[in-house]
């Protein structure tokens, strides 16, 4: 039970007033769970819109919760800053977990983030084939990956862990650099088209994986490069995304995220089933922190001016800080 920062007597009051009451202490448990939209918390709890929008305003007011607004949607999520924050985990921490009311709503959240995954892996499924010209609606691919080429360096590498990895194009581009590489996407028409190229390419070491980005199905402490390349946009929970690829790395290792940086096209959500329009260099940088991981450098690529309005990609990379008992490169020879 973790020990509550001291408040004075008219912020606890507020505080203690703010969650007492029951939808607002159910909000709270579920907004400890994951980031959630308005929209998303009708369906869990079956009230109606204003209701749960009163609600949320009464503990965001108190410092309990959090809201950041993003294009046409908000989000909600536990405070995690303020002196409110510390109070709101406590309050969660004393719901018994087993209590049947937070169990149900447990299962109405774990319910919509299903529908979610599966709206998401629809998408995904139908625009596997032409994955590639979508990729195009940024600065041009050609820059991005010159850019990442230029971040990873071009010492070898002993193993390469590209997450989401798509149609592949990551790992037909890393995976000379390794001595193997492993591809993780839920999308299996996705790693159907990934299969096609990298053996179009000529690489036999590298690995697809099916599987989820929040429970890797790969080796722990094992990778000196993860790559996460336009996949956190897709997510409900990119901070999560990013502490299980942080336990995929070995020490020494790096992390590198290119994502967008923050934009307003709301139809990359409507048709391209994006959740967030892009991330600010402090928030992919809080989520490494958050996994223990140490910041390296950040670049943005911003389109040129008479490119219209394309997207500003960003890269973030970061060091697992533990020190490397077994230093890399590997030599030529283990490479070849
Ligand atoms: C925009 S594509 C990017 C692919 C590749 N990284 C690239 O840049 O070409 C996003 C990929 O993330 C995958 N993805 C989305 N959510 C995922 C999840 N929860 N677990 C694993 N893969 C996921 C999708 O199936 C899709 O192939």
């Amino acid at each position: 039970m973790p020990i509550s920062e001291t408040l004075p007597i008219g912020s606890l009051l507020a505080g203690l007033e703010a969650a007492g009451e029951a939808t607002r202490l159910r909000l709270l448990a579920l907004l400890a769970e994951a980031e959630l939209t308005v929209s998303e918390l009708v369906t869990i709890l079956g009230q109606s819109q204003p209701r749960i929008s009163r609600h949320l305003k009464l503990l965001v007011e108190a410092g309990l919760v959090q809201r950041h607004r993003e294009g046409a949607w908000a989000f909600f999520l536990i405070a995690d800053r303020g002196a409110g924050a510390a109070l709101a985990r406590d309050i969660v921490a004393r719901i018994d977990p087993a209590d049947p009311t937070r169990l149900a709503d447990h299962a109405r959240l774990a319910e919509v983030r299903r529908a979610r995954a599966e709206q998401a892996a629809r998408y995904f499924a139908a625009h596997a084939s032409h994955w590639d010209h979508i990729r195009s609606l940024h600065v041009p691919e050609e820059l991005v990956e010159a850019a990442l080429r230029d971040i990873v360096g071009h010492a070898a590498l002993h193993a390469v862990l590209d997450l989401g990895t798509g149609t592949g194009r990551m790992l037909e581009l890393l995976a000379p650099l390794a001595h193997r590489a492993v591809g993780v996407d839920q999308s299996p028409a996705m790693l159907n088209v990934a299969r096609a190229h990298l053996e179009h390419a000529g690489l036999r070491n590298v690995q697809l994986r099916q599987g989820d980005i929040y429970a890797l199905p790969v080796e722990r402490d094992t990778y000196d490069l993860v790559i996460i390349h336009q996949v956190l946009h897709y997510l409900d929970d990119p901070a999560r995304a990013m502490r299980e690829a942080a336990r995929a790395l070995r020490p020494g290792g790096r992390l590198v995220v290119v994502d967008f940086a923050p934009h307003g096209h709301e139809f990359l959500r409507e048709q391209h089933a994006h959740r967030r329009l892009g991330f600010s260099r402090e928030e992919i940088e809080g989520f490494m922190q958050d996994a223990g991981l140490a910041i390296v450098s950040h670049r943005d690529l911003a389109a040129t001016a008479d490119a219209g309005d394309m997207l500003t990609v960003s890269f973030w990379v970061a060091r697992d800080p533990r020190l490397i008992s077994d230093p890399l490169p590997l030599t030529a020879r283990e490479v070849a």
